[in-house]
């Protein structure tokens, strides 16, 4: 019950249900952690306030477009204001733009790359300066399995997560001597509302996937969520620029 307490934690991403941000969320509230939820989901949003402050959470929400820089030190400042410092980070909310390659336009291109790496990039740029006044932070920059291995239709997501891998160590050794952990974390298929989009988008291609898994089936957010849990605590105290797999042995063989 104290594995957070009173930590702050920014948590992106944090409205949808079933998601790893709101699972992450809940996971941090149990451990008495003080939360800072955003999104630009505001209907689930407040879903997801509501049931923290029935819990006995304290809780900041904002909206938050995580490609938006200004925003980002707009959701810092008011963290700082209201909590009195920043301990976490989870750089969470993501979108999946699955299509092969030739089928890509230059749209689809951009919004991957800013919404699933851009936005991680500012979110530790404007992070790390509140964590050092803070005496130090844990970032856990959500990635994926698709950074580390090459799959059909997932080329500019896979991109995307890859750089979030690189970024969260380039992170990690700049702020080591800050006190400032960094971490990438790599799902392989959990079952959230990203995957109900790809399997309505790739019928054929997601049931494929799916027999892939050596567990024979999908993770639950939970499972996910108790990996944010370990990385953002002080249990992690001497990781950083560690990249931690959650995929039911997907990618082991
Ligand atoms: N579910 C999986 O199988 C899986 C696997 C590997 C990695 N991931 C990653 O985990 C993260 C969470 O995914 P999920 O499965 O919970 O997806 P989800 O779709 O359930 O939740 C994503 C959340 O991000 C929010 N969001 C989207 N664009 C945003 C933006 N521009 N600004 C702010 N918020 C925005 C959405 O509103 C939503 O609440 C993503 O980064 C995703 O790439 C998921």
């Amino acid at each position: 019950m104290s594995r957070m307490l009173n930590k702050i934690a920014i948590i992106t991403g944090a409205a949808s249900n079933p998601g790893l941000g709101y699972s992450t969320v809940m996971r941090f509230a149990q451990e008495g952690a003080k939360l800072v939820i955003t999104d630009i989901d505001m209907v689930g949003l407040a879903a997801v306030e509501k049931e923290l402050t029935a819990m006995g959470a304290e809780v900041l929400t904002m909206e938050q477009n995580v490609v938006d820089e200004q925003r980002w030190q707009e959701v810092i400042d008011a963290t700082v204001e209201r909590f009195g410092g920043l301990d976490v980070l989870v750089n969470n909310a993501g979108i999946a733009v699955l299509k092969p390659i030739n089928e890509y336009t230059q749209a689809d291109y951009n919004m991957q790359m800013d919404v699933n790496l851009r936005s991680v990039f500012l979110g530790c740029q404007k992070a790390v300066p509140a964590m050092k006044d803070s005496g130090g932070g844990s970032i856990v920059n959500m990635s994926s399995v698709a950074g580390m291995r090459a799959m059909a239709a997932v080329s500019v997501y896979g991109m995307a997560k890859a750089g979030v891998q690189i970024l969260s160590k380039c992170v990690a050794i700049e702020h080591a001597a800050d006190g400032v952990r960094c971490n990438s974390l790599h799902p392989g298929l959990i079952e959230t509302n990203i995957q109900n989009d790809a399997r309505r988008d790739n019928p054929e291609g997601h049931a494929q996937l799916g027999t892939m898994v050596p567990f024979g089936r999908m993770g639950y957010p939970e499972e996910v969520a108790n990996c944010v849990l370990f990385l953002a605590s002080d249990e992690a105290s001497y990781v950083t620029g560690a990249e931690l797999v959650v995929d039911g042995g997907l990618i082991a063989g």
